[in-house]
């Protein structure tokens, strides 16, 4: 009689495109795949991950091991265009890419999400430490880790910016500032993707931030026509 096996298990990169939060449409594409996307930003990503030893410092990094040219380290990509000239699925496509090279954690987030994460974040810890309640406390964690790997991973995506809440405290503002300078100080590069030109970037954020970012980040303009409508 014939046995029905169950099939044998095959390591399957679901998990790390699943942790690493990126749009289920955009599991397992790189660079390779971005088959019509202009010529000067397939270098401009090409080159970004031919140099990545010399961008990210690993964590425990010492002094023999910073590359001899120091200018790339923490440097990471500024994406910028109109609707759907391809930003996000760049921008993923060198996380996919850097990931299967160096094996190294990569990480998506709107930044929207980011900065309401911080803000669950400071209620849920607040309301756990007047009350005590359990579920607070767990919500609280899980926020926790999310806000500690887009500290911490050696690259990130936060797409989308300019697009979250802004309010009267500049609150969204100073969050940005700190990520992109304490990532940057850190041997940590960040792509950041924004329908906003660099040039407005004072008026989104603020005028410190808008020089800071050129330092941070290499401006990669995205032309071309709405890929949604091609
Ligand atoms: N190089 C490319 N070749 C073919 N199709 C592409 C390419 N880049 C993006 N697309 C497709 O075009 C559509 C829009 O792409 P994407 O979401 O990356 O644009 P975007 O610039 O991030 O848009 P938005 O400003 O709305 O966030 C998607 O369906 C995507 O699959
Ligand atoms: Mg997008």
């Amino acid at each position: 009689m014939q046995t029905i096996q169950a099939p044998a298990p095959t390591r399957d990169e679901s998990l790390i495109w699943r942790t690493a939060r990126i749009p289920v449409k955009h599991w397992g594409k790189g660079v390779e795949d971005l088959d019509r996307a202009h010529p000067n930003v397939r270098q401009s990503v090409v080159d970004f991950v031919e140099t990545w030893l010399q961008r990210h410092i690993p964590h425990g990094a010492v002094m023999s091991d910073l590359p001899e040219d120091r200018s790339r380290i923490g440097q990471g990509l500024l994406l910028f265009g109109n609707p759907g000239t391809g930003k996000t699925t760049t921008a993923v496509a060198v996380l996919t890419t850097i990931r299967r090279r160096h094996g190294h954690m990569v990480f998506f987030v709107p930044f929207a999400d980011y900065v309401q994460a911080l803000i669950d974040h400071r209620n849920w810890r607040d309301l756990y430490q007047a009350t005590g309640d359990e579920l607070a406390r767990e919500r609280f964690l899980a926020l926790q880790k999310l806000l500690d790997k887009v500290l911490t991973a050696p690259v990130v995506v936060l797409d989308d910016m300019g697009k979250e809440h802004h309010t009267s405290s500049g609150f969204a503002a100073d969050v940005f500032d700190a990520l992109i300078r304490g990532r940057h100080r850190n041997g940590l590069p960040t792509i950041l993707t924004s329908n906003n030109k660099p040039g407005d970037w004072d008026k989104v954020y603020n005028a410190s931030m808008q020089s800071f970012l050129t330092e941070a980040c290499e401006v990669v303009p995205m032309a071309g026509t709405d890929h949604r409508r091609a």
